[in-house]
């Protein structure tokens, strides 16, 4: 490889390597995979009164490595109303993960206070608010007659909204 090549194809890895300064490398490798969204069991109603929340694993792969890969997190939410809600738990910020705060009915991102209405996933305040995509991927939510319930798809790209930030 001549020198010149050789140098432009090193300051082109090392500019894919400075946008993404908040994320290891092995993070970002692990988080690329594409996931296969299978129907999975992930609660029953039961456990769940109105105004809780559950964080949930999806999908479950058995290997710890990959389910602990912030992009399987989920939170699975029971409003005051007693209806159920499911989004990625990444925040569409800088990939924090977001929880409930049933008291203020609300989600809400730890890193830099972006807060998402937890009926629709969008974001309403914060950095989180003011990008492109600004809507949490939802989870399909099946409830059988003894109340389980599985999650059965995403709609929407995990942690696009740090990729397409305007
Ligand atoms: S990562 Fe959530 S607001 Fe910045």
């Amino acid at each position: 490889m001549k020198r010149r090549k050789f140098l432009k194809t090193v300051m082109g890895i090392s500019g894919i390597l400075a946008v993404t300064p908040f994320v290891p490398i092995k993070d970002y490798l692990i988080t690329n995979v594409s996931f296969e969204f299978t129907r999975q069991k992930i609660g029953n109603i039961n456990e769940l009164p109105p105004g809780s929340r559950k964080i949930y694993t999806y999908p479950v792969t058995g290997n710890p490595e990959l389910d602990g890969d912030p992009f399987r997190k989920f939170l699975l939410l029971r409003l005051p109303d007693g209806s159920l809600k499911s989004y990625s738990a990444v925040c569409l910020h800088l990939w924090c993960l977001v929880d409930y705060k049933s008291e203020r009915n609300q989600i809400e991102c730890p890193c830099h206070g972006s807060i998402y209405d937890p009926n629709t996933g969008i974001a309403i305040r914060g950095p989180a608010s003011l990008q492109f995509n600004k809507t949490l991927p939802e989870v399909k939510i099946e409830v059988e007659e003894n109340g389980d319930i599985y999650a059965n798809g995403v709609v929407g790209v995990i942690g696009y909204g740090k990729e397409g930030a305007v």
